[in-house]
This record gives structure tokens, sequence and C-alpha cells, in this order.
């Protein structure tokens, strides 16, 4: 039984779905690897890493996808991938299904099956398969990151002989997982940090981290049985706006990240609010390629308003790629280990088990 992987376009990704590490777990599982030559080499990970742990390097992605029974990619394979699936081949990776219908319809009618992580059950059992936790922490963190280096202050409170800077503040809207990233990561860096978001579960998780919680007063509760948000009402809208507007003039970095799930990320920054920031100040969108929390975001752009730096971020995992695949790697080989039957020596599609079920694409 053999897992496979491929390159991914290194035009648009930097991630690896198999490192050296999971791959000499999947290995240990009794199972054969199989990697495309310098499959990992854009990362300073020579293939040699890899056949030292008994990985079989193929001199093409065809060899690869050829031979073998579950193929592990990071995005959706190309067209001419595709066209080299066998049938019965299982797939897994982060596929986002409602953007890659096409290319998945095609998929699916050669009768292989996909398994997309991004679909998985927010369940403790399926926490350390989690690919959008690993990858939104990172997120998270590599947004303030950014930000900071755009930011022409410093963060810190400093007491110095020549006087005393201020402490920045800092503004995160939608405290998920990438949200809570974003307040500790500023927090480490001295910054003053406030946070909205819709659950008010999340207040807690914000104090507990040292953030202050804007609270936005709601009639409904706003969690889904899932943990998720519900669409805000217009009436909470007004209200966060009004919010917002005493909150935007105070902060220097705004750090969005609020989401909902199967929809385009809400709008909660217009462009009166933005205006409403002092010159100097930053928006960091981290929705943006879901459509933006932000007025005047676009993804992979740093936009300039009276001032006001918006950047729209774009393909963030691919500025720390190392880390990224190294958890991402993690999370399939979990998925893997719970999909592989060591008795039947076979991959058991169980559909009883609600972490497969869920993940399994269907059409
Ligand atoms: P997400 O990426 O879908 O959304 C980010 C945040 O934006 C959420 O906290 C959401 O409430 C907030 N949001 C949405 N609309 C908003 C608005 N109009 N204004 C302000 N905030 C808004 O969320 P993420 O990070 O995927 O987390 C979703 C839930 O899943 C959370 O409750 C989290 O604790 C839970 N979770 C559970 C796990 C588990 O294994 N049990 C693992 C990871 C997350």
């Amino acid at each position: 039984m053999i897992v496979g992987s491929t390159k991914e376009d290194l035009k648009s990704e930097k991630r690896v779905s198999l490192t050296p590490e999971t791959a000499k777990n999947i290995i240990a599982l009794g199972l054969k690897v199989f990697i495309e030559k310098d499959y990992a080499k854009h990362l300073g990970i020579e293939d040699d890493e890899y056949a030292k742990i008994g990985v079989e390097i193929k001199a093409s992605s065809k060899e690869v996808l050829n031979s073998s029974k579950t193929i592990i990619k990071v995005n959706c394979p190309s067209e001419n991938e595709i066209s080299f699936l066998k049938e019965n081949t299982i797939l897994i990776g982060m596929f986002n299904p409602s953007k890659n219908k096409n290319q998945i319809s095609k998929i699916i009618e050669k009768k292989v099956k996909i398994f997309s992580l991004e679909l998985l059950p927010r369940i403790t059992r399926a926490q350390s398969m989690d690919v959008l936790s690993s990858q939104s922490n990172l997120a998270g963190y590599r947004a303030v990151v950014d930000c900071i280096a755009e930011f022409e202050k410093a963060v810190p409170m400093m007491m110095t002989a020549a006087g005393t800077v201020p402490a920045a503040k800092v503004l995160v809207i939608g405290a998920g997982v990438a949200g809570l990233q974003a307040i500790a990561t500023a927090k480490r860096l001295g910054a003053i940090v406030s946070a909205t978001d819709v659950r008010a579960a999340s207040r807690e998780q914000v104090e507990s981290l040292g953030g202050k919680f804007l609270n936005v007063e709601q009639t409904e509760d706003m969690e889904t049985a899932g943990g998720y948000a519900k669409e805000a009402s217009e009436d909470y809208k007004k209200k966060q706006a009004i919010m917002m507007q005493e909150a935007l003039k105070k902060n220097d970095i705004v750090i969005c990240t609020a989401l909902i799930p199967g929809k385009p990320a809400p709008r909660i920054l217009t462009e009166d609010l933005v205006k409403l920031m002092k010159p100097g100040s930053i928006v960091c969108d981290l929705a943006a390629e879901q459509g933006g929390n932000s007025a005047f975001s676009e993804a992979g752009k740093i936009n300039i308003i009276n001032g006001i730096k918006i950047i729209g971020v774009k393909s963030l995992m691919n500025k720390l790629p190392l880390t990224a695949s190294n958890l991402y790697a993690k999370n399939l080989f979990s998925f893997i280990r719970n999909l592989y039957s060591k008795e039947k020596k076979d991959f058991n599609i169980n559909l009883e088990d609600e972490i497969i079920e869920k993940s399994l694409i269907k059409i």
C-alpha cells in the first residue's frame, strides 16, 4: 500500500504535505511512501533526507500518481495531475470544494475518493487533524509580524532618557483561532490589545490572553451548535459600528479575522469607519481572500487611504512555509492514521466515523 505526494505549483504554494518526520511515521504504519523528485528542495529539504528514511523518489508526478493508493497534497491537483489519477485512489488535502467545483467533479468522475480536511468536524478527536486551526494559528501570528513591519512606530512602551514611547494599540476583530493568536502575539510584543467577536463565549478567551473585550450588546446567541458564528443581524451591525467608531480612533493597528463558514466575510469596517483611523495606522485584513472585513482591502495588495495602510492578506502561509508544512503534514498524518486499518492492511472508509464521513466530498 503506497502513499504518494507530488510537488505543488510553486508559483502559488510553498508548503508541502509530507515532511521527513511524517514520512517516517507513515512508513512505521507499514505503508510505502513515494514522492516526486526535488519534492521539498525549495524548503531546503533535499530528496536524500526522505530517501534515507525509506521514501522512494520518482522522476515524475505521473509515476507517483500512477502507483499510489493514496495521494496527499496541499492544494487541488492540476489538470495534468488529474489526468494521471487512477480509479479508486484516495486523495487527501485542502481542496476548497466551494471554489474548485470543476476540478473536484472531474476527480470524482474518475472514481477517486476525495477527503478535504477543511470539512473536518471541530470535535476533540479531530483536533490533531484540524488544518484550519493549525494554519489559522500561524496566520494570526504572522499577521501581527507583517503589520509591525509596516508600522512606522515602535510597539512596546519604552521609558528612555529621551522621553517615553507609548505602547501601540492593537484591535483584533474576530477572536477565533487566528484572532486569539494575533492577540497573544501582539501582547508579547508589548501592545495594548483589545478584541471583539460576535460569540459571547470568546470574551473569556480574549481576557485570558490579557486582551480587553469590546462587547456589543446582543439579544440572541450568535454561536451555532458547531461553535461558529452566525451572520450578524442589522441591529447588531449598527451597534457594532457605533462601538467601532470609538475604537478605531484610538487604535494603531487593526487585525481583521472575522469569517462565517460558507458565506462571504462580513464587511465590518466601512469606508467611513476606516477613515476615522489616524494616518500611519494599519488595517490587516486576513479575510481579504473571502471578500474582506474591511473597505479598501484587496487580496495581495497594500492600499493607502488618507495615510492608513490597508493590507489585503493573500497566501500568508507562503511566508512561513516550513512551520506551516510541519503542522499541516502532522495533521495529515493523524488523518491517515485514523483512515488506515493496520489489521486489514488497507484504508478503511468507515462512514460511521464522523471524521471520515464529514471530510469526504460528496456531490
Ligand atoms: P472562523 O475562522 O470561522 O471565524 C473567526 C472568528 O470571527 C470567529 O471567532 C467568529 O465568531 C468571528 N466573527 C464572525 N463574524 C463576526 C463579526 N461580524 N464580528 C466579529 N466577529 C465575527 O472561526 P475559527 O477560528 O475557525 O473558530 C470557530 C470556532 O471553532 C470557535 O468557537 C473555536 O473556538 C472553535 N474551534 C474548536 C475546535 C475544537 O476542536 N473543538 C478547534 C478549533 C476551533
